[in-house]
């Protein structure tokens, strides 16, 4: 039997820090080089690229956003 793990979703990133289970990272760069395991490619790849190319892909992932459009205050 396999365990598994809910990952916290990625909307929202930009305020939803600090990040892992524990806090220990405050910013996005600091969170991806924070995996290992089975998410070490992820960080490696990462890595590989250039600072400008880490900075494209950071921003990235703190425009990634949701806004509710049904509801009590949406509808
Ligand atoms: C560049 C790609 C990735 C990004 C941007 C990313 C982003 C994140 C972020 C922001 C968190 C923190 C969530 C929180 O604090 O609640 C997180 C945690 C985590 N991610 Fe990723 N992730 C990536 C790739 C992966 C991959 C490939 C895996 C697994 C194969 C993975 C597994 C996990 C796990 C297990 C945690 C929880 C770790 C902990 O709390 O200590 N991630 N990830």
């Amino acid at each position: 039997m396999y365990e598994t793990m809910k990952t916290s979703t990625l909307w929202g990133l930009r305020v939803s820090g600090p990040y892992l289970h524990d806090g220990r990272a405050s910013t996005t760069e600091a969170v991806i080089q924070g995996h290992e395991g089975e998410a070490k490619n992820s960080k490696d790849r990462f890595l590989k690229l250039t600072s400008d190319q880490q900075a494209i892909l950071v921003e990235f992932l703190k425009s990634i956003w949701i806004t509710l459009t049904t509801g009590p205050t949406g509808s």
